[in-house]
């Protein structure tokens, strides 16, 4: 192979992380870490400490206040875009516009506006835009898509989709300051499982949605945070929302999402039901009728899987192989126009067309 040749291909991917604070610490720079021929060569948080004690943590070379900055000065091939909500378009579409790869944490961004706005970005440029929906790289979500793509579940018609949380609102961030995240447990967990129930479903496209928020504990100063104690006083965001959701191809899909309620325990998990099978996601489970018997599937030996650096390592080897992102900014967006018209639903008291 000619010597050229030889270099282009073991050439690190040089990657810039913006913001540094929980998700990028915990997952995205340690999986980066952890994955052949690629180099954290800089990170960025507005918080100058924030940065210093992460790069110093992680022996990250260089830190900037200023991610445009870090953009002009580093030769980056690609970013982890590791801020809150309303900081994920600007950082993304510069980013893009630089020439570089964008690996952006969920929900694409503050609403389907920004999120558009960024896929277009995206395209434009021709760089990958790969959204952080990470619950799909997990194994019981895997084997669940294999069963399906064999057709074991038929015709699916309908999906009821939960992220409950009993006591969790988040101490930490600005996850309760509805204009830095655009919604409550909505967009922040509901995303999650909304997205793994569209990819099981194999993304119909979605046509109106209808739904309702309440804000009945995080304003409240009595009430138990079992993930710290949240402002009370900038609360703004909802800690219930329920929707429903219809499909261009006649299925439905309910979704509830909590930070705080009074039910027995958390919940995680999508129950999807088809003509010749149904399943749960969490944990795995296929329902199914044959030989005249009920029977129940449920998969044995899966891997215990890391799922962050599943996604990082999906990111660098779309870019490697310049092939599709498995969770490109379209899905992400999808994702967006649905708890749009949930949330504005909400407002109105009335189904809001999709599209
Ligand atoms: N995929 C997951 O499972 C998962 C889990 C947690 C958080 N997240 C997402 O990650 C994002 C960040 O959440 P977090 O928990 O890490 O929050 P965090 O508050 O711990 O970290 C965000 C960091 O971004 C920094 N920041 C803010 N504005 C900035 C700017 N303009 N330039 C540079 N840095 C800036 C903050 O100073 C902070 O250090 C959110 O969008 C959240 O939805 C995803």
């Amino acid at each position: 192979m000619p010597e050229k040749e030889t270099a282009a291909r073991v050439k690190p991917i040089r990657v810039g992380i913006i913001g540094t604070g929980g998700i990028a610490t915990a997952a995205h720079i340690p999986s980066y870490q952890k994955v052949e021929g690629v180099e954290i060569v800089a990170g960025c948080d507005i918080v100058e400490s924030v940065a210093k004690n992460v790069a110093e943590k992680f022996g990250i070379p260089r830190i900037y206040t200023d991610y445009r900055k870090m953009l002009k000065e580093e030769e980056l091939d690609a970013v982890s875009v590791c801020t809150p909500n309303y900081v994920h378009m600007d950082p993304t579409i510069d980013a893009l516009n630089a020439g570089v790869h964008v690996l952006c944490e969920k929900p694409i961004g503050m609403n389907a506006k920004e999120g558009a706005a960024m896929v277009a970005a995206s395209r434009k440029t021709g760089k990958k835009l790969q959204i952080g929906l990470c619950s799909r790289f997990g194994s019981g979500p895997q084997a669940l898509k294999r069963f399906i793509d064999a057709g074991e579940l038929g015709d699916i018609y309908y999906a009821r989709v939960q992220a409950l949380r009993r006591r969790g609102i988040p101490g930490w961030g600005v996850f309760g300051q509805k204009d830095k995240q655009g919604g409550g447990p909505m967009i922040d967990i509901g995303v999650h499982i909304l997205d793994l129930t569209l990819w099981l479903m194999g993304h119909p496209k979605p046509v109106a949605a209808s739904g309702q928020c309440y804000t009945k504990f995080g304003t409240r100063k009595d009430i138990i945070g079992l993930m710290g104690q949240w402002d009370t006083e900038t609360f703004t965001v909802e800690d219930f929302a329920t929707g429903f959701v219809r499909f261009d191809n006649g299925a439905t899909l309910t979704v509830e999402a909590s930070f705080a309620a009074n039910i027995e325990k958390d919940v995680f998990n999508s129950v999807i039901l088809g003509t010749e099978g149904g399943l749960q996601t969490h944990p795995p489970m296929i329902f199914k009728e044959e030989h005249k018997t009920l029977t129940d599937v449920k998969p044995y030996g899966l891997a215990d899987v890391n799922v962050y650096l599943a996604e990082v390592q999906a990111f660098i080897d779309a870019i490697r192989n310049d092939a599709e992102s498995l969770i490109p900014g379209e899905h992400g967006l999808m994702v967006s126009q649905i708890m749009d018209a949930i949330y504005e639903s909400s407002d109105t008291g009335k189904e809001v067309k999709i599209g």
